[in-house]
């Protein structure tokens, strides 16, 4: 490209305006593409080439020239100028400047399906190293059950004590949500995984093009079959982002659990110190920040789906300059995801629990009235007369102000004649939680064939 006239060719006799350029140049955040622009590009030339639309030395130029501009960019050497718009000019007017043939390598491309092509190889750059997160955050949640396996806590619903369960059956339910994640990142994965480029603007080309080789060469399993849809189709952003909204979302989840476990008023845990802040003012605190932010960045993470739905909306086939917008969103969710997962996956393996705490919390006799129920069910008492009778016990207990566990004999022996003699031993949690019989529940032998059954999942498909 000659510096002498506009990027965008011969028809322009004015120069772009300054703020033009300011307002639409994309190059200082798409730069970021450059490592998947460039293998795009390699890819596009080693197949104009078989088509007989480069020469042998034109191609190896080329290549070279993209190899010594990659580098140059690895060394923070490259020139980027808003002269050029985006990453693809100015790579583009970089190799022309190296070699003549750099005029011929966007033979038969667009930028819009140029662009369309980076990203989705970004994309699954990116969900590689996101599922290997994940899996980095699922095996410290792993290792901290198997640690503390023998720990009890109150099970909560509506943040009240419900029925006590394992520690570690707690933690297992984050390693369910995080496996959905990540199904659902190597599920988004598979729809990005087909190759635009070759679709042209909008229309396809004229040229002997091979879509099948690039794609070969690019490692997508399929090409695009509509060269509309093609440059057009940001679907697998959106899968993308939601996918990550949502494990933001359980991430967030998870960090306001450890946030309450860690407060004086349940002091289930002690968070490791060096993930922990002081106050600028009271020299007592010690803040669970980094859980806090956690939480926090999951909004942004939900916000940059909207953004980018919200600007799909409206927009008629096909490629519109609308487009450029959606990069910021996703590199912000990729960026703010990963640091979400490393904070997670370094801080888990220095939670220190408090089993004292634990055990006081999850030993109140109330957590096991659902217990009596069953008990009293599996002694032939009609359900709904067994609930109403030990809620008349749980009442009873409150208004002698004792533990349901501490009523006498005479009080429970209307239930049932057996009741009185047994009394005394159903109020032990540990012994309550080996008794539950069905699948997915907290029972110990239960919870370690889980902890077992992950070990076994993940061995057999490392990441
Ligand atoms: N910078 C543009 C983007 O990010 C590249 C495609 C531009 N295409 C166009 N016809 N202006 O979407």
């Amino acid at each position: 490209m000659n510096p002498a006239i506009p990027p965008w060719g011969g028809r322009f006799h004015d120069k772009p305006d300054a703020l033009l350029k300011r307002f639409s140049e994309s190059v200082s955040f798409d730069r970021r593409l450059y490592r998947q622009d460039i293998r795009g590009s390699i890819a596009h030339a080693t197949m104009l080439q078989e088509a007989g639309l480069l020469s042998i030395q034109e191609r190896d130029e080329i290549v070279r020239g993209l190899r010594q501009i990659e580098q140059e960019i690895e060394q923070g050497a490259f020139p980027w100028s808003i002269d050029w718009e985006d990453l693809h000019m100015n790579i583009e007017r970089a190799l022309t400047a190296r070699t003549p043939a750099g005029a011929k390598l966007h033979t038969g491309r667009s930028r819009n399906d140029q662009v369309a092509t980076s990203l989705r190889l970004w994309v699954k750059d990116e969900i590689d190293k996101d599922r290997k997160a994940i899996r980095a955050v699922q095996q410290a949640l792993l290792d901290w059950a198997e640690r503390d396996s023998d720990v009890l806590i109150p099970g909560y619903t509506h943040l009240q004590r419900a029925q006590p369960v394992l520690l570690a059956h707690h933690l297992l339910a984050y390693v369910e949500m995080l496996s959905r994640d990540s199904d659902r990142l190597r599920d988004a994965r598979r729809r990005a995984d087909v190759l635009p480029l070759g679709s042209g603007a909008l229309a396809g080309s004229t040229l002997p093009l091979d879509r099948r080789r690039v794609a070969e060469l690019l490692h997508f399993s399929q090409v695009a079959r509509n060269s509309m849809d093609a440059v057009s189709d940001r679907d697998f952003a959106v899968e993308y982002l939601a996918a990550l909204a949502l494990l933001g979302t359980h991430l967030s989840r998870f960090a306001e659990d450890l946030i309450l476990w860690s407060t004086s008023e349940f002091g289930f845990v002690s968070l490791p110190e060096a993930f922990t802040t002081g106050s600028s003012l009271m020299p007592q605190k010690r803040n669970p920040d980094v859980l806090e932010l956690i939480r926090g960045k999951a909004a942004r993470l939900s916000g940059n789906l909207l953004s980018l739905l919200t600007l799909l909306k409206g927009l008629p086939l096909t490629y519109n300059r609308d487009l450029q917008e959606d990069k910021e969103p996703m590199f912000d969710s990729a960026d703010t995801i990963l640091g979400s997962l490393q904070i997670l996956a370094a801080l888990i393996p220095g939670i220190v629990v408090h089993r004292d705490r634990c055990n006081r919390a999850s030993s109140d006799p109330a957590l096991l009235a659902t217990d009596l129920v069953d008990w009293l069910v599996n002694h032939g008492v009609a359900f709904r007369d067994a609930h109403h009778a030990v809620g008349r016990l749980v009442a009873l207990a409150e208004s002698r102000n004792v533990a349901l566990s501490e009523l006498a004999p005479e009080d429970v022996a209307p239930l049932h004649p057996d009741l009185p003699a047994e009394w005394a031993q159903l109020w032990n949690p540990t012994a309550a939680i080996a008794k539950r019989r069905t699948e997915g529940s907290s029972r110990p032998s239960f919870v370690r064939a889980e902890i077992e059954r992950w070990r076994r999942e993940w061995s057999a498909e490392p990441l």
